[in-house]
Order: structure tokens, then sequence, then C-alpha cells
């Protein structure tokens, strides 16, 4: 294919990932009409992730009802998860969002004691801090971590968590423009005073290797839909087995139980596990399909993914810069998630431009966001970066 004359060159040792990226494009059907740059948002259909949905619906056809069956696949996909961060299955408790997974976490700590500081970064998703704002009625105060032109300032954590915070909550990636904080040292921050630390990885987790125990993370949450190549409707927390063993979350459930099969009504025995976030029937088509789009994640590889993101992240970043397109945020790659986010008027409208051009990207707020993944090639950032300039230039 001739290089796009307005394209940066790549070197051609970097033009291709350390995996079979062809195999793996035809394994999702949208690639051969459509060009997904909205894995921040959402991300496509794999033959595998609709196989596992139509297991279960066949499951629920032939079979009627297959608890057993259904129980074992939600544990499958909590093994799936684990495996992406490095911990073992019985660290993770199922949810269906992450604003739940937050309110449980929250619901487990005692603002009413020394410790009633809550430290969130202005780049949470909206949910994360509506989640601790809600915690003011049961004695914290939030106190916020601002956000300057699409960054974070990590010397900003060492000002404001002191010996009276209980908890610090911080997004791995900014879900408006990818900017990606530095977790060791957001745990040396939060653990230096005692605080605890609640990491929420939805904008990372299959795009940024994240090993738990070596950063000693406390608490980790993530849903399916994005980068894990799932669907709305399911989430993970990750909870420090000695941390789980002390914390009584009042968001529980039977399934949260020591048995959940014994159906004692007036016995709340906590599990001796994660599974005591667990609350109640846990969100079972959802697990089919997420735990094959992570199986696939797995299978290819967290760190090779990143090393190809790397590639496109940079080709995005200057290809955009060269077609003159406003960043919003850090040029650097060790601080970007895979997605790149420009500045545009009227984003809602260049969003359904690029559609008509076979582009998906995602339109939030000021920006439009381009979140490639490990099936985009080269030529997918460059056609959409001329059809973003295209778009620009056409109003
Ligand atoms: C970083 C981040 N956290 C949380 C959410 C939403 O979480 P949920 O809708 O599962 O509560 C999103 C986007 O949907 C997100 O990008």
């Amino acid at each position: 294919m001739p290089e796009n004359a307005s394209a940066l060159a790549v070197p051609l040792s970097q033009r291709a990932p350390a995996y079979d990226l062809a195999a793996l494009r035809r394994r999702i059907p949208i690639l051969a009409t459509t060009i997904p740059m909205n894995n921040c948002s959402q991300a496509p259909q794999t033959l595998a992730t609709r196989a596992a949905a139509e297991r279960y619906l066949e499951s629920w056809a032939a079979r009627g009802m297959d608890w057993d069956a259904w129980v074992a696949e939600v544990d499958a996909a909590k093994r799936e998860f684990a495996r992406l961060i490095n911990a073992s299955a019985d660290e993770i408790a199922v949810f269906s969002s992450v604003s739940e997974a937050t309110s449980a976490v929250a619901s487990a700590l005692d603002f009413t004691r020394d410790r009633t500081k809550v430290v969130v970064t202005e780049a949470e998703f909206p949910t994360i801090g509506h989640v601790w704002l809600a915690q003011e009625s049961r004695g914290a105060r939030v106190e916020w971590i601002p956000v300057c032109e699409g960054r974070i300032d990590a010397t900003e954590y060492e000002r404001l968590v002191d010996d009276r915070t209980a908890i610090v909550s911080a997004t791995h990636g900014y879900f408006l423009n990818g900017f990606k904080q530095d977790l060791p040292r957001l745990v040396a921050a939060a653990h230096e005073r005692g605080a605890l630390l609640y990491v929420d990885a939805y904008q990372t987790l299959g795009t940024v290797p994240v090993d738990v125990k070596e950063l000693g993370l406390d608490f980790l949450a993530a849903g399916n839909l994005k980068f894990l190549m799932g669907i709305p409707g399911i989430a993970f927390l990750y909870v420090r087995r000695d941390l789980a063993a002390r914390l009584e979350p009042s968001v529980t459930g039977w399934f949260g139980r020591a048995n959940p099969f014994a159906f004692d009504v007036k016995q709340l025995d906590w599990s001796p596990t994660t599974s005591r976030f667990d609350t109640g029937t846990p969100p079972i088509v959802n697990a089919y399909v997420a735990r094959a789009g992570m199986e696939m994640i797995n299978e290819i590889g967290v760190g090779a993914i990143r090393s190809w993101l790397e590639v496109l992240g940079r080709r995005l970043i200057d290809g955009g810069r060269a077609r003159g397109l406003d960043l919003l945020g850090t040029d650097d790659m060790a601080h970007k998630t895979a997605t790149t986010a420009f500045i545009v008027d009227e984003a809602h409208v260049v969003e359904a431009k690029m559609r008509e051009r076979g582009i998906i990207a995602s339109a939030r707020g000021p920006v439009i966001r381009l979140s490639p993944h490990f099936y985009s090639t080269v030529e997918d950032v460059d056609a959409t970066l001329d059809a973003l300039v295209a778009v620009l230039g056409d109003r």
C-alpha cells in the first residue's frame, strides 16, 4: 500500500506488532467495512464474543436452567480477569458496573473516626466522583486533585494526601484524553500516609500491563466493554486479600456470604475471600462475553498490545500535529493510554461525519477521541486522521 504523502514515516521494523495482526483481524467482522477508533467507548464484536453470547442462549434454550454451569462461567470470567492483573480469582468480585463496585468499596469504609478525607481526581469518570460525594452524608470529606490542560501533576498527591486521608481514588487513564497516571507513585503517596488507594482501570486494562501484586494495590476496578472487548453490564473488582478479610461492605447480598447456598436469612456471615464483595445473582450472560473478550486479550498478551499501541499513539500524535490538529494533553507516551484526543468544535457532529466515512470515533465534551486497539493498523490511523481533517475542512 502506498504511503500517504502527508503521513509521517514509521520505520519498517515498527509497521507490524509482535503478533499475527492479519489473523486476529479476521476474528473481528466489522473490520471488513469499518475502522473502529472508539475503544475508549465500546470495543467491536469478535467471533468469540458473539459465540460466547450464543453459548449462553443455547444453554438456556436447550436446558431451560443450568445454574451450576452459569455460575461456573462467572468464576471462569473472574479467573480471566485475575490473570490480566496477576491476581487470584478469589481476590475478585463481580458487579454490573464500576459505579456499583465503587459504592461497595465506599460502603466498607468508616468515615466517622480519624480518617475522613477522600482524595479524588478531577479526571475521574463522573460516576466515581458521585459515589465519593455521596459518602459525605456518612462523614467523608472529598478533596480534589486538579486537572490542568488535560494532565495531572503527581506532586498534588503529595500535597493533599495526609494522615486524615482514608482513601485516594485515582483513575489510571483519564477518559477524556487518555492521560495515564503513574501507579507506583500513587501507591507510594497513599501508603506513605497510611491511606488506601482505589484505582479505576477501565480505560487502561487490556492495553497497559498492570500487576497488582508488584504494585501493591489495594483496590482496582474495571468494566469490560472498552479495551477488554466485552459488553456493558459487568465489571470486576480486585481487593487485596488481607484487606478484604477485614472489610464488611454494607452494599452486599447473598453471593457475599461464606456459603450463598445456605439460604440462612438471619446469618450475615462474610465470605473469607474478596467474594464477600459479591452482591446478588451475577450478570451471567455478560460473564460469558466478558470471559471470551478477556481470553483474547490474555492470549495476545498485554505487553505486546501496549508496544503496538505506543507505535500507533505516536503516529496519531505526530500525524495529527502534522495535519494542524490541536491535541488535548500530553504527547509523552509514558503518560498516555491508547486514546488520543483532539480539540474540535461540535464534537458530536464530527463523530457523525466520521461515521459517514466508515470511521467510528468518539465525541466527548470538547474533543474527538481516537482509540485504536491491538487490531488497528498504521493505515487505519492515517485514514482516520485524513478523514478528521477532511470533516473539519468541510464545515
Ligand atoms: C474510567 C471510567 N470509569 C467508569 C466508567 C463507567 O463505569 P460504569 O458505567 O460501569 O459505572 C467509564 C465509562 O463508561 C470510564 O471510562
